[in-house]
């Protein structure tokens, strides 16, 4: 199968799910749809099946009996890697240790057959695509870990793919590295217009690379939507949780009002259950005059992060609440302060089994 350069393919996972020989449930079945040029990430904890997803759709991995991959509506279910037009970033790179950078980057077109010259015209395009001009005749061991992440990801868009996998690319990487190779990743992706597919535990790189996110959970789905949405309207306490911080609040609701120790506090949507598990982001908390309150609460503690500044107030809510205000806000531990929100801010969660 050919697909032009700079165009991604549409990938299609039909009813996919994975049990390992040794009887291990990796993947509930699962059905998803990533359109041509889209980037998707797959987001959750340690084990939660990423990989095991990312493998099935590289062709590293049979699904079981009855799950189907499918390229631009193709079968690839039985199609071996090599024939996928696939590039892959693997949680460990995986790269040749002994081998140049230029020898690794051009492995695949080598054994593609790409003739020598239009090779190193390929491999000098990518060296300068992924800034690491000058380093070509090094050997993999003698780069540092974000200069190999730029060769991994070289090698894996240097046979033109239509579908790119990257597996945890930036984990290896300290914080600052990260963070830029991050936004250069993400630069990249959207020029190269290649459909995506990255796995993260991370929460931040997965907001900033994805258009849509998938949350897995213990070898499930727990949603699939963008990045805002996935923040603002989580289906449950585990998606809420696991995006960003979270106050989970355990109230009854009445005539549209969470009933709280410290007030009631208006919401909004779908306000017609009787008690609830509601959540509330911190920083859609606003602190105001107590006076003109519909909540209130008492300052336990105050910590100036720089950009913002996080207090943690007791008797408003059933347990302390985290509020993350301007760090211009002027307030000290044992005051009494107002809660204001908006009532979208509060998310009302299905309650627990
Ligand atoms: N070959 C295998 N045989 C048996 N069990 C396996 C195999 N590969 C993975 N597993 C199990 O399947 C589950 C999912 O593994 P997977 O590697 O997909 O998780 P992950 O989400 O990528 O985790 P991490 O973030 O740690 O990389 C885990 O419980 C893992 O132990
Ligand atoms: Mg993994």
């Amino acid at each position: 199968m050919t697909m032009a350069a700079g165009h991604g393919a549409s990938v299609r996972i039909k009813s996919c799910g994975k049990t390992f020989a040794d009887g291990t449930r990796a993947l509930e079945p699962a059905t998803l749809d990533i359109a041509r040029g889209e980037t998707l990430v797959l987001l959750g904890p340690s084990g939660c099946g990423k990989t095991t997803m990312l493998r099935i759709i590289a062709g590293l991995e049979l699904p079981d009996p009855g799950g189907r991959v499918l390229f631009d509506g193709n079968d690839m279910t039985s199609v071996p890697i090599e024939r996928r037009n696939v590039g892959m970033v693997f949680q460990s790179y995986a790269l040749f240790p002994n081998m140049s950078v230029a020898d690794n980057i051009g492995y695949g077109l080598k054994i593609r057959g790409m003739a020598q010259q239009a090779r190193a015209a390929r491999i000098a395009e990518l060296v300068a695509l992924t800034n690491i001009t000058g380093l070509e005749n090094r050997r993999i061991d003698q780069l540092s870990g974000g200069q190999r992440q730029r060769v991994a990801l070289a090698r894996a868009v240097a046979i033109r793919p239509g579908i790119l996998l990257l597996d945890e690319p930036l984990t290896a990487l300290d914080a600052a590295l990260r963070d830029r190779l991050r936004g250069e990743l993400n630069r990249l992706l959207r020029a190269l217009g290649i459909t995506t597919i990255y796995v993260t535990h991370d929460q931040s790189e997965a907001m900033e690379l994805g258009d849509r996110i998938v949350v897995m959970q213990k070898g499930a789905i727990a949603q699939i939507g963008t990045p805002r949405e996935i923040y603002f309207k989580p289906k449950n306490r585990f998606v809420a949780e696991f995006i960003g911080a979270a106050n989970i609040i355990e109230a009854p609701v009445e005539n549209g009002h969470l009933v709280l120790p410290g007030g009631r506090q208006p919401i909004g949507g779908d306000a017609n259950l009787a008690a609830t598990i509601a959540m509330i982001r911190p920083e859609t908390i606003e602190v105001v005059d107590p006076a003109r309150a519909p909540l209130t609460g008492t300052i336990d503690s105050v910590s100036f992060i720089g950009n913002r500044q996080r207090m943690i107030v007791s008797g408003a809510s059933d347990k302390l609440l985290t509020i993350d205000a301007p760090n211009t806000v002027k307030v000290q531990a044992g005051e009494r302060i107002g809660l204001s929100m908006v009532p979208d801010a509060v998310r009302l969660l299905p309650p627990e089994n």
